[in-house]
């Protein structure tokens, strides 16, 4: 069986899904984004509209993109030939999506996750034989537009011509450098970049770096990009690297470093975070503030002392 691309849907409007639908747009696919409430998939879509640097390949482009909540619009699943999960980084909530994706989607549709490192076998290990062997991930990066990266993961029941499909489409279609990945917790860059990030956040903790100092060592000075440590997590979201850090944790019970991802000083600075809903750029704060809307000034960043002092 041969397969096309003419429909994608996208569910879960947030960071992810929202630039995923962006740039599927930009390969000229008409996409349906769709989240739990209309005005929540309105703001989304006004928000990528006006997003630096820009999601969308040209101001028309968005116009690909037909917005809809779960409620009204779930129908519009079935005219997905690849229907992309991006909702919350929660087996529960992608399982119950997918049982609902798999009464109404046409056979033969392709449908993905986009978590950071859940199983994906996990994910539809209730659903049926035939959606099994249309599912696998597709793990896009931080800013899907931008970010080479495509890491495809089949699992033990996907069937390997979706799998090399998959991986053409990504390539040829999209634009990406498609990494084949073994279904392990968080996968390859996530493997690294978890344990990696919280050694990295640890040391800066233990031995009181401000933020500023965190990121003018961890950027371009050693061959990284701009975003540093602490801008990187505004830019994914402290509710989602949490996430993926607690799911880690969870997942790798004989891994020698796992312990990083549980040091109490970290585990205090992301609650305290959490707890004011500084989630970084989704929420307009994090680490750092921009200035309001139509002022000039500064980027801010929050404590300016000692975060190991606090
Ligand atoms: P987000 O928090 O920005 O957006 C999640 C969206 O899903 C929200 O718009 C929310 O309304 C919706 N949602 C939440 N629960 C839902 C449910 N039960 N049913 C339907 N919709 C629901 O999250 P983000 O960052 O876009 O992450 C989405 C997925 O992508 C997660 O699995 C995450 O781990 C993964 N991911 C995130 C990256 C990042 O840098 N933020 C990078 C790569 C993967």
């Amino acid at each position: 069986m041969s397969y096309t691309i003419n429909r994608v849907v996208v569910i879960g409007s947030g960071t992810m899904g929202g630039g995923i639908a962006a740039h599927v747009a930009n390969a000229g696919l008409p996409v349906y984004l769709l989240d739990v409430t209309q005005p929540i998939v309105a703001a989304s879509l006004d928000r990528l509209k006006k997003s630096k640097p820009p999601s969308f390949f040209t101001p028309q482009t968005a116009d690909l993109v037909s917005i809809g909540n779960l409620t009204d619009n779930f129908s519009w699943v079935a005219e997905g030939d690849w229907i992309v999960e991006a909702i919350v980084e929660n087996l529960q909530a992608k399982r119950e999506l997918v049982a609902r994706i798999e009464q109404v989607r046409k056979p033969s549709s392709i449908v993905s996750s986009n978590t950071s490192g859940l199983p994906i076998g996990a994910i539809a290990a209730e659903a049926s034989a035939e959606f099994r062997r249309h599912f696998l991930g597709t793990h896009f990066f931080n800013p899907p537009r931008y970010m080479k990266l495509l890491e495809v993961i089949p699992t033990a029941d996907t069937d390997p011509r979706i799998t090399e499909f998959m991986q053409t489409f990504g390539e040829d279609r999209l634009g990406k450098g498609v990494v084949i990945c073994k279904d392990t917790p968080n996968f390859i860059g996530n493997r690294y970049g978890s344990i990696s990030g919280a050694t990295t956040l640890n040391y800066i903790l233990e031995n009181g770096y401000t933020i500023e100092e965190a990121d003018a060592i961890m950027g371009p000075l050693i061959g990284r990009p701009r975003t540093g440590m602490f801008r990187l997590q505004d830019l994914v979201g402290l509710d989602v690297s949490s996430s993926v850090g607690e799911n880690l944790y969870g997942l790798i019970e004989h891994d020698e470093s796992r312990e990083v991802l549980r040091n109490p000083k970290l585990r205090h600075l992301r609650t305290t975070q959490l707890e004011r809903g500084r989630l970084g750029d989704k929420t307009g704060q994090g680490f750092y503030k921009k200035p309001p809307k139509g002022t000039k000034g500064e980027i801010l960043s929050w404590f300016p002392y000692r975060m190991c002092e606090r």
